[in-house]
């Protein structure tokens, strides 16, 4: 059960909005005196407070000041009956999150009341997330020792601490853009805020606008309640701008303003919402390509690429390969897969290898190779690959390897990759809270497809206690 403080030196008013919010399920505590009311807020903590904006004593702001600093975190909704944007900006730049105009009608205040929950529980799962993941970056989590990996660790060490500069990262597939975005977040300032990543490739067509700005209600057929984009959702932490050579010409436009003013409406809505966000892009497409062939405005490339990181191919750093491999074999073992070591043929051969998926198909490769081989060690043959440039160390059959051998499992074999499936649905679900949305693309498969396994398996979140 959630609970709201609500404070209101109108004690007819309070106990109003007391019943409507207790009747809504909250644990309701109210106070007419903002001192008492803050004085309460030093013990215990509340999900949830509205307060008037006028009030003697001490005003709205300068209790939502006090509040804050007690409660950094702390979600407020502010009632005005002054209506002016002036005075509800005034109070969204103190860290409200919302506002309500009186007179109100008991609907305005419970869509904003259950926006402001679905903001806190996406915080709070957020934060598990960060420790998720956290957990990860403390395994030293961007491996390389090559000298153009040397020259990243500097950039990104730099670019962490200025925490407003915007940051374009470019590189081929599975180069690890996602995460030197997330480790950037992580070694700012923002660590505690919200990281937001939105994928610009599969956001459908006519939604774009909506997702990033957010649309208010009635906005368009089916706009039943207002919704907060992923700007709003992302102030004061980082927006991840996945794939952003894929926006279209519409939306490059308005990102653009955005970029430039840090300011925009909502889809239908006139009041202006101001955020404070780092932008960070990436994209697997050359940006500048895009420009020279039209398909990307140049004046947003420019704004983007205030920091640019380009991450090299697996293949221009070879060094880093057994680095790399060693790496995951460790992580493997401590997700509870085998012990296994390469055979030094084995090391000869990922070397040479091409990985046109970069250190994502070196990643999966091991792990096939670690649920397939039989000993404890693994040979050359055991992996799979068959290098297109490379010289085999091993004299092949006529007949190419194919890259996925699950045609020629047997069923032992087969049973052990379902298995090793069903652990990493497993482990996605969990450390996304059974979001199966974020699973699906922490997997890189269709949310239908994991619906599909989920069942399949029987993964049920209750189940929890018996893998
Ligand atoms: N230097 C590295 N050290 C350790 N792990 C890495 C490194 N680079 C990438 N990875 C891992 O490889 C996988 C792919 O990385 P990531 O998702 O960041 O790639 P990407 O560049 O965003 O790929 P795409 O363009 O396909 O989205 C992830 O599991 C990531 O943890
Ligand atoms: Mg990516």
């Amino acid at each position: 059960m959630h609970n709201v403080l609500i404070i209101d030196d109108e004690p007819v008013q309070a106990g109003i909005l007391g019943e409507i919010l207790a009747h809504e399920g909250f644990d309701v505590t109210t106070h007419t005196q903002p001192e008492q009311a803050l004085a309460l807020a030093q013990r215990q903590s509340f999900d949830l407070v509205i307060c008037d904006l006028k009030m003697p004593g001490m005003d709205g702001v300068q209790l939502l000041q006090q509040l804050r600093k007690i409660h950094p975190d702390l979600t407020v909704i502010i009632m005005t009956a002054y209506g002016t944007i002036e005075t509800a900006v005034n109070a969204m730049r103190h860290g409200a999150f919302d506002y309500v105009t009186k007179p109100f009608s008991k609907e305005e205040l419970l869509i904003t009341v259950q926006r402001a929950m679905k903001h806190l529980e996406l915080r709070r799962e957020n934060v598990y997330l960060r420790e998720e993941l956290g957990l990860r970056a403390a395994a030293a989590t961007l491996i390389g020792r090559s000298d153009s990996m040397q020259r990243i660790y500097r950039v990104i060490a730099k670019v962490a601490q200025d925490d407003k500069a915007t940051v374009l990262i470019q590189g081929e597939t599975g180069t690890g853009k996602e995460l030197v975005a997330r480790l950037i977040h992580q070694m700012s300032p923002r660590r505690d805020e919200p990281f937001i990543a939105v994928n610009c490739a599969a956001i459908p067509e006519g939604t774009m606008e909506s997702e990033f700005f957010g649309h208010e209600k009635g906005a368009f057929t089916g706009a039943t309640s207002a919704k907060a984009g992923r700007f709003e959702l992302a102030d004061r932490g980082t927006l991840f701008l996945d794939e952003v050579a894929e926006l279209n010409a519409e939306i490059q436009g308005k990102l653009l303003r955005v970029l430039q003013t840090r300011e925009f409406e909502r889809l239908g809505g006139t009041r202006t919402h101001r955020v404070d966000v780092r932008i960070i892009a990436a994209t697997n497409k050359p940006l500048h390509d895009e420009v020279r062939a039209g398909r990307f405005r140049e004046d947003l490339f420019y704004r983007l690429n205030i920091v640019p990181i380009t991450l090299p191919p697996l293949r221009e750093r070879r060094e880093d390969i057994p680095l790399l491999a060693d790496f995951f074999l460790t992580k493997f073992h401590s997700e509870g897969k085998r012990r296994v070591t390469l055979s030094p043929d084995a090391v000869d051969l990922l070397t040479q290898y091409d990985y046109p998926g970069n250190v994502r198909e070196l990643e999966n490769l091991l792990e096939r190779a670690v649920i397939l081989s039989d000993g404890s060690v693994i040979t050359p043959h055991e992996l799979h690959i068959h290098p297109v440039d490379a010289q085999p160390t091993e004299p092949e059959s006529a007949a190419p390897t194919p890259p996925l051998p699950h045609g020629s499992l047997s069923e032992i074999s087969r049973q052990a990759v379902e298995e090793a499936e069903k652990q990493a649905i497993l482990d996605a679900l969990r450390s996304t809270a059974w979001n199966r949305v974020k699973a699906a693309k922490m997997l890189h498969i269709d949310y239908k497809t994991l619906r599909l396994k989920i069942r399949r398996y029987g993964l049920l979140p209750h189940r929890e206690s018996t893998p």
